[in-house]
């Protein structure tokens, strides 16, 4: 019978997309062993904006949070997801750095590592493709999906042939936006299925309301894993609930193996935290509703709050509909991008100058340049020539992997934590962080010197009864 695998992403993105990312690792610990014995195929625990959240608002170190999390996980494995060589920030970083984060993050308890590149450029994978697999671990390559002239079913089938023959060992389909509809869903399975050898794995949100429909209809075409969040964290810019999904496939050929009087366990820990952040404002009820603007303006649903909220900082709120339309343009004029972390900001950010200057391309941003330079890799389409001429002039056009000319970084690193070190994994904190992670560190440091104060003190006290 042909068993469907569940992750599932309450410590990941499913607060990532509700409320900031903003879960402390004390709200997981206690309902960890229970999620343990539940038969998940994995638990999405880690990611950019889990890593960066402990650091900045949480006053956590991420390394803690996973090594707490696999003390109590023995038996289910541990995903992250990683920008293949973004890691986990906004721009490419060195081979040596990236070898090193994935060496840490598998001897951390790391157990899959899902990888996806913004532009599907696979050249920018090669590097952790080979990093995970030297450390032992599972390489999971994620496509990241998008509509648009390019994307046809033929062209994620070869995406997905390529990363297997650079020896992933799992596909992931990434559809991080809510874009991918149930029919879409189920006939893009089936290709991929049928090009490559290794088990598949759906991933979506449910933004549009269409999340769960598009999960049965990918599993009916063969997916071996879905993924969903526990049912106070579900819905919305979430994925669909676990509960849901579990009871829908239960007694099919599909049925997940999963009790579902066994997760009334789980729902019920994260059910008070559910209303503890909807009462403290951290969780919006506005993020759970069904939006489908994604579907109409083809952008996702992050990325249409981005752009609203720089609008009405420069007081222009009114001209939205006309960065609505720019955005597809700049789009389409930098070669057809998916819309994801960096390159969603990117082409954002860039439609607004173009309304707000009211000529377009008259203003560019410095990262417009770069990714039209192909800093971030090769796009989807290729960028007519007499366009990037305008943007870059006579630059020098990137035709190689990008990060081929960037320089070990290692060592610099380690030199500039000196004053702060700890442990190994700051320098990787630090890497990716700088500024976040060295105030992390006086944080951390502050505290060991209030405790030195305090003894101080006590000593000033004591010599002035002598
Ligand atoms: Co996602």
């Amino acid at each position: 019978m042909a068993k469907v695998k569940i992750t599932e992403t309450a410590l990941r993105d499913a607060h990532q997309s509700l409320m900031a990312t903003r879960m402390p690792t004390e709200e997981m610990l206690p309902i960890l062993e229970k999620m343990d014995t539940i038969g998940y195929h994995s638990l999405e625990a880690w990611g950019g904006a889990t890593f960066d959240a402990c650091l900045r608002f949480l006053n956590e170190d991420p390394w803690e949070r996973l090594r707490k999390i696999r003390e109590r996980v023995k038996n289910t494995k541990i995903q992250m997801l990683f920008r293949g060589q973004n890691m986990l920030g906004y721009r490419h970083y060195p081979d040596d750095v990236v070898e090193y984060f994935i060496q840490k993050a598998v001897a951390n308890g790391i157990d899959i590592l899902r990888v996806f590149d913004a532009l599907n450029d696979a050249r920018n994978l090669e590097t952790s493709v080979k990093a995970c697999k030297k450390e032992g671990g599972h390489l999971q390559a994620a496509i990241s999906y998008t509509t648009g002239p390019v994307y046809t079913t033929e062209y994620f089938a070869n995406y997905a042939k390529t990363l297997e023959s650079m020896g992933a060992d799992s596909i992931c389909i990434k559809d991080m936006a809510g874009l991918l509809k149930p029919y879409d869903a189920y006939e893009l399975v089936k290709a991929i299925k049928e090009t490559v050898k290794l088990p598949v794995q759906l991933h979506t949100h449910t933004t549009s309301g269409l999340g769960a429909m598009t999960l049965i209809k990918g599993v009916e075409a063969g997916a071996d894993v879905i993924d969903t969040a526990i049912s106070p964290f579900s819905g919305g810019t979430s994925q669909p609930s676990t509960e849901a999904l579990v009871a829908a496939l239960a007694g099919t050929e599909y049925d997940t193996g999963i009790d579902l009087s066994k997760l009334d366990d789980i729902t019920l820990h994260f059910m008070p935290l559910r209303e503890k952040y909807i009462n403290n404002g951290l969780l919006d009820t506005k993020m759970l509703k069904v939006d489908v603007n994604a579907l109409i303006y083809q952008v996702p649903g992050g990325m249409l709050s981005n752009l609203v909220s720089q609008l009405k900082q420069q007081g222009k709120a009114d001209k939205l509909d006309e960065v609505l339309a720019e955005v597809p343009k700049v789009r389409a004029d930098a070669g057809y991008p998916p819309l994801v972390t960096p390159s969603s900001q990117i082409v954002g950010s860039q439609a607004v100058l173009n309304v707000l200057a009211g000529e377009r391309y008259k203003m560019v941003s410095k990262e417009f340049k770069g990714l039209i330079r192909g800093e971030y890799g090769q796009s989807p389409i290729e960028i007519d020539p007499a366009f990037r001429e305008k943007i870059i002039g006579n630059a020098e056009v990137i035709a190689h992997r990008p990060a081929d000319d960037i320089a070990p970084e290692l060592d610099s690193i380690r030199e500039k934590v000196a004053p702060y070190y700890e442990k190994e994994e700051d320098i990787l904190s630090y890497a990716l962080f700088g500024q976040v992670a060295e105030k992390f560190f006086e944080y951390r440091k502050n505290k060991k010197y209030n405790i030195d104060a305090e003894n101080a003190d006590k000593e000033k006290h004591i010599h002035t009864i002598v």
